[in-house]
C-alpha cells in the first residue's frame, strides 16, 4: 500500500486507524515510552539501518558504528532511530547468500518506506549486503548514504601474510595438493580473518564499496578504510551528520544514481579489477531506476580501461595497503579523463570536485594509468553459440596461455555431481581439457552460489596443475582466481546451450575475440535440444521465499533481481 509522506519525521506515513489524529497521537505517546521529548520527536529522523547478526562475523564493528552515526546525527539536529534489517553473512547460509539478496533488499526498502524517517544511513559491507541496500535506495528515493564496515586487517602465518579469502584457497589449494597437512591448514585458517571487517582483497566486498564511492552513494575515502581503524568511526559520524544535512537539501538517490554515475562505477570496476559478482549486483541497481546494463559497451570500456590497483587476486596487496595509499582518491584521478566527473554525490558536490580535493602522495599500490598493471580492463564479456545472451571471465586473475584454448568438454550436471566425481580415482580428465558445471544458474541451484571456481581434479593438482579453464552458468568469489568462464546465459537449467553440451564435444575459448563456442553442428544441436528435459524443482519450491524467488528471479545478465521488483525500462543504457 502507497504510504502518506507528506509529513516529516514522525508525522510521516501514520498508521491507519480511521482517525489520523489519533494515530499521531497514539505514535508521539507510544515513542515517549523509549524517553523521547516532545521536542525530539518534531526532529528530523534519520534511520540507521541496523546489519548486525551473530552470523555475520564482518559486521561485528556494526554496534560502535550505529552509536557513531547517532553522534553524527545529533550533532546536526536530527533524532536517529536504528532499525533492523536481515543481515547477509556469506559463509553462513545455505544454499547460497545470493539467494536471498533480493529478500535482504524487499525487507530493506519495505522497512524504509513503511517507518517514519526521513533520511538513512545504509551499513553494509559482506558481499551481498551493500547490493541490497543499494537496490533498496534506488528503488524508494529517499535521501540515502551508504556507509560500510571496512575491510578486515591481515594476518600472519609462519612469516607469510594472509587475508581472506584469496589466500584460503591458495592455502585450501596447497593442502588438496598435499603440501601442508592437517595441522597446518588449521593453524592457517586461524589467521586469514582476524579481525572485524570485510575480506580484504578485491573481493566483492571491496569492488562494492569502491563502486558505491565511485557511484556517489558514500562519503569520500568511505570504501578503504579498515574496520578496526579509529577513522572508520570518524567516518561514520561524518555519514550520520550529512544524512540530516540530506534532508535539507533533499538529495535523493535519483538524483545520484544516473546514467553516468553507473557508468563511472563500471569504470572503476575494470580499473580494481575487481569481483565479477559486482556486475551482477550494479545491473540489479541500475535495473531498480529503469536503466539498462548494455555489456557489451561494458566490455567496449573493458578495452580502454587498465587495470590500475596491485591487490589480490589480480595483484599482490590488501585493502589496507590500498587505504594507506589513499583508497579510491588516487584511482580516480588516474580515471579522470574516463570518468564523468560532473555527477553529484551524497556531499552535494560533484565527483569532479571530490576528486580535485583528495590529497596525493607517493605509493605503489595504485599504478599511473600510463603504466597500468595490465593494459586491459579485468572483466572481458563473451558471446558464441554456447553463450548466445553472453558469459563473462575475469581475465585479469586468469592464466594467460590459456585466454585461447580448445579442449574436451568433461561435464559436470549440477553441484552434486561435481562434489561426488571431481576427486574419483577414475575421472577421465586431462589438464588441456575443459571442465562444465551446468544447473548452477539463478534458477538451477538455485540461486547461483559461487561454486563456478571448480576445483583442479585431485589427481591433476597432485601433479602440479594449477589451472585449467572451467566454465559454469555459475558465479565466483571475487576473492578466486583461475581461467574460469561464468554467468554463461542462458543457464542450463532454462534450455541454454550449456544444457546441451556433451562429454567429449570440443569447446572454444578465445579471449582476445570475446568468443565462446560449443563446436558442434546445429543439426545436432537441434537434436539434443529436441530431447532436453528441464531438471526437477528443488525440495521446498512448492511454498513460500523459495517459490517466489523461483517465480520471478531473472538471468545474471539482467541482474538477477526479481521482475516484479523493477520499475518499467526507461529506454536508458549503461555505461556509455
Ligand atoms: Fe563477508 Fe567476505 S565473508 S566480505
Amino acid at each position: 500500500m502507497a504510504n502518506d509522506h507528506s509529513g516529516t519525521g514522525f508525522k510521516r506515513g501514520l498508521t491507519h486507524y480511521g482517525d489520523m489524529g489519533f494515530a499521531s497521537f497514539l505514535r508521539r505517546s507510544f515513542a515517549k515510552s523509549m524517553g523521547y521529548t516532545e521536542e525530539d520527536l518534531d526532529r528530523p529522523v534519520i534511520g540507521i539501518a541496523n546489519t548486525a547478526s551473530g552470523f555475520n562475523n564482518c559486521h561485528r564493528s556494526v554496534p560502535d558504528l550505529v552509536e557513531a552515526v547517532k553522534r553524527g546525527v545529533m550533532y546536526c539536529g536530527g533524532l536517529p532511530i536504528e532499525f533492523p534489517t536481515i543481515s547477509l553473512g556469506e559463509p553462513y547460509l545455505n544454499p547460497t547468500s545470493m539467494m536471498f539478496r533480493n529478500l535482504m533488499a524487499m525487507d530493506t526498502e519495505e522497512m524504509i518506506r513503511a517507518q517514519p524517517m526521513d533520511a538513512v544511513v545504509l551499513i553494509g559491507g559482506c558481499d551481498k549486503t551493500l547490493p541490497a541496500q543499494l537496490m533498496a535506495a534506488a528503488s524508494i528515493n529517499l535521501p540515502a548514504i551508504s556507509l560500510v564496515v571496512g575491510p578486515m586487517l591481515t594476518g600472519s602465518w609462519r612469516g607469510e601474510r594472509l587475508g581472506a579469502c584469496t589466500d584460503c584457497r591458495l592455502q585450501w589449494g596447497r593442502y588438496r595438493a598435499g603440501e601442508i597437512d592437517d595441522e597446518q591448514i588449521v593453524e592457517a585458517g586461524s589467521e586469514l580473518s582476524t579481525t572485524a571487517g570485510t575480506c580484504m582483497v578485491m573481493g566483492t566486498a571491496s569492488t562494492m564499496a569502491l563502486m558505491t564511492e565511485a557511484l556517489g552513494m558514500m562519503l569520500p575515502g568511505g570504501a578503504a578504510i579498515p574496520a578496526v581503524h579509529a577513522e572508520r568511526l570518524r567516518i561514520a559520524e561524518r555519514t550520520g551528520q550529512r544524512a540530516v544535512e540530506m534532508v535539507d537539501e533533499r538529495l535523493i538517490p535519483e538524483t545520484i544514481m544516473t546514467p553516468k554515475a553507473f557508468s563511472n562505477a563500471f569504470r572503476v570496476l575494470l580499473a580494481v579489477g575487481g569481483s565479477t559478482n559486482a556486475l551482477i549486483h550494479m545491473t540489479a541497481v541500475a535495473g531498480r531506476r529503469g536503466i539498462k546494463v548494455d555489456l557489451e559497451a561494458f566490455d567496449r570500456m573493458g578495452r580502454e580501461t587498465p587495470v590500475l590497483v596491485d591487490l589480490k587476486p589480480s595483484g599482490s596487496n590488501y585493502m589496507e595497503d590500498l587505504y594507506k595509499a589513499g583508497g579510491l582518491g588516487p584511482i580516480l584521478r588516474e580515471l579522470q579523463p574516463l570518468l564523468h566527473l560532473d555527477c553529484k554525490t551524497v556531499t552535494g558536490r560533484t565527483l569532479g570536485e571530490e576528486v580535485g580535493q583528495a590529497p596525493l602522495w607517493e605509493q605503489e599500490i595504485v599504478k599511473s594509468i600510463h603504466a597500468p598493471l595490465k593494459s586491459e580492463g579485468g572483466i572481458a564479456v563473451l558471446k558464441g553459440n554456447l553463450a548466445p545472451e553472453t558469459a563473462i571471465i575475469k581475465q585479469s586473475a586468469a592464466t594467460p596461455e590459456l585466454l585461447v584454448h580448445e579442449g574436451r568438454a568433461v561435464v559436470f550436471e549440477s553441484l552434486e555431481d561435481l562434489a561426488d566425481r571431481i576427486d574419483h580415482p577414475d575421472l577421465e580428465v586431462e589438464k588441456d581439457d575443459i571442465l562444465i558445471l551446468r544447473n548452477a544458474g539463478p534458477r538451477g541451484a538455485p540461486g547461483m552460489p559461487e561454486s563456478g571456481y571448480i576445483p583442479i581434479p585431485k589427481k591433476l593438482a597432485a601433479r602440479g596443475v594449477k589451472d585449467m579453464v572451467r566454465m559454469s552458468d555459475a558465479r565466483m568469489s571475487g576473492t578466486a582466481f583461475g581461467t574460469i568462464v561464468l554467468h554463461i546465459c542462458p543457464e542450463a537449467a532454462v534450455g541454454g546451450t550449456l544444457s546441451l553440451v556433451q562429454n567429449g564435444d570440443r569447446i572454444r575459448l578465445d579471449v582476445p575475440s570475446r568468443r565462446l563456442d560449443l563446436l558442434v553442428d546445429s543439426p545436432l544441436l537441434a537434436v539434443r535440444r529436441s530431447k532436453w528435459k528441464p531438471p526437477t524443482l528443488p525440495v521446498g519450491s512448492e511454498r513460500g521465499y523459495l517459490r517466489l524467488y523461483l517465480d520471478h528471479v531473472e538471468q545474471a545478465h539482467q541482474g538477477c533481481d526479481f521482475d516484479v521488483l523493477k520499475p518499467t525500462f526507461s529506454g536508458v543504457t549503461t555505461p556509455d
